[in-house]
């Protein structure tokens, strides 16, 4: 074995939600899952044996983050992302989709307005809609397959009365990650409009050379502070079913009503597995990180290749952060509303339909190509087939 990544693990009967819950999910057992955005990949060894090691104390009785770990984010978020943050700004959270709710229920009232931009991760419909709250939208623009932020429109919208904003950085599913510039005028925009901003940063490790990711708060040099930043190590590192996250809040008085609203709805206790994983993935996975995104951008390079080689018909939006390619599928002679039973039935492979990611995803799909690169490249030939099949018919 070349490579680390290259192991092949079988992740099945370990009640895996991508390989143990395709039946519920696809309806079928034997699709090649490339969906949910977690990785086939073993995480770091040092996680593993910090977890072992905590295990075999044998008393797991309740548990606070310690003053260690917050130092490891803070050195984390420096080295990596170049950003000084304060210790006192660190809340932790089970996560961060439990943090973008805990956000909206503390910063806004039922019938406030709360905006997103598809096609956008879809659990940010439902945090909103859930919540009681009115879902507002500012649709990126599809430049010819480079998506860009449309700042006429979310001024307009921002102007009328939007409370919150839910940010995606880098963006799931388009991958995009925001220039300095398109950083600063959402900020420039919110402050204008008095809108809070919950910058959704998890994906912000996993982004591929000639990208810089800019933690959006840190560019607030002007005392702008209600931008609450949300990171986590559970994509990076792969230990999602761990559930760890924190959020970084400067304004203190944003920060209070975070917390009494995170303990009103009695989700303040943390997993101490998830704390153990967290500390250990800050400070000594660092190696095994940069190795995961040497494996991660030529799985992508060789997704890109395959697919301009051979399936000419869809084209890949190449991603320049997160595993996560989006597909368009457009140009296939199958229409947007049976893409999916068309991956499912016809290829066998388990996507996420673009349509659940907002009405602008219709006639996309989502592949998540964090496996190793024989599973990706049988991925690929069996959506070749289904897809020659399909262009030979027509
Ligand atoms: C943009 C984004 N936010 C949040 C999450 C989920 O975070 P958590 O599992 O910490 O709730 C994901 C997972 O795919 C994501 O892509």
């Amino acid at each position: 074995m070349d490579n680390i990544f290259d192991e092949l693990i079988d992740r099945k009967n370990t009640d895996s939600l991508k390989w143990d819950y395709r039946k519920q999910r696809f309806g079928r057992e034997d699709i090649l899952p490339m969906w949910v955005a977690d990785m086939d990949f073993k995480s770091p060894a040092t996680i593993t044996e910090a977890i072992i090691h905590r295990a075999k104390h044998g008393v797991f009785g309740y548990t606070e983050a310690s003053e260690k770990l917050s130092a490891a984010i803070a050195a984390w978020m420096k080295n990596r992302h170049n950003w000084q943050i304060d210790n006192k700004w660190i809340v932790y959270s089970p996560g961060v989709v439990t943090s973008v709710n805990t956000a909206i229920l503390a910063y806004t009232n039922p019938g406030d307005k709360v905006l997103i931009q598809p096609p956008i991760y879809y659990p940010f419909y439902s945090s909103i809609r859930d919540n009681g709250r009115e879902l507002v939208v500012n649709p990126l623009k599809d430049n010819n397959g480079y998506y860009e932020m449309d700042f006429e429109d979310l001024e307009k919208k921002l102007a009328d009365n939007v409370r919150v904003m839910i940010f995606c950085s880098p963006h799931n599913p388009i991958g995009r990650v925001w220039n300095t510039h398109e950083l600063e005028e959402v900020l420039r925009l919110c402050k204008k409009y008095d809108v809070i901003l919950i910058s959704d940063e998890i994906h912000s490790d996993i982004v591929f050379k000639g990208h810089k990711h800019i933690p959006l708060s840190s560019l607030s040099k002007d005392g702008y502070k209600k931008c609450i930043t949300l990171i986590s190590p559970t994509k990076t590192f792969n230990i999602a079913g761990l559930s760890v996250s924190t959020a970084l809040i400067p304004d203190l008085e944003l920060k209070s009503r975070f917390i009494n609203t995170l303990n009103k709805n009695g989700a303040n206790m943390l997993n101490i597995f998830g704390l153990t994983a967290a500390e250990a993935a800050y400070t000594s996975c660092e190696k095994w990180l940069d190795e995961l995104l040497e494996y991660l951008e030529n799985n992508l390079n060789i997704l890109e290749e395959y697919f301009k080689n051979n399936i000419p018909q869809i084209i890949v939006i190449r991603p320049e952060a997160t595993y996560l390619a989006w597909l368009d599928c457009t140009n296939l002679p199958v229409p947007a509303e049976k893409l999916k039973e068309f991956f499912v039935n016809e290829a066998g492979v388990g996507l996420n339909d673009g349509a659940i990611f907002g009405e602008e995803g219709s006639g996309f799909q989502r592949l998540n190509f964090a496996c190793p690169r024989n599973i990706l490249l049988e991925g690929l030939e069996r959506i070749k087939m289904a897809v020659d099949k399909v262009v030979n018919k027509g």
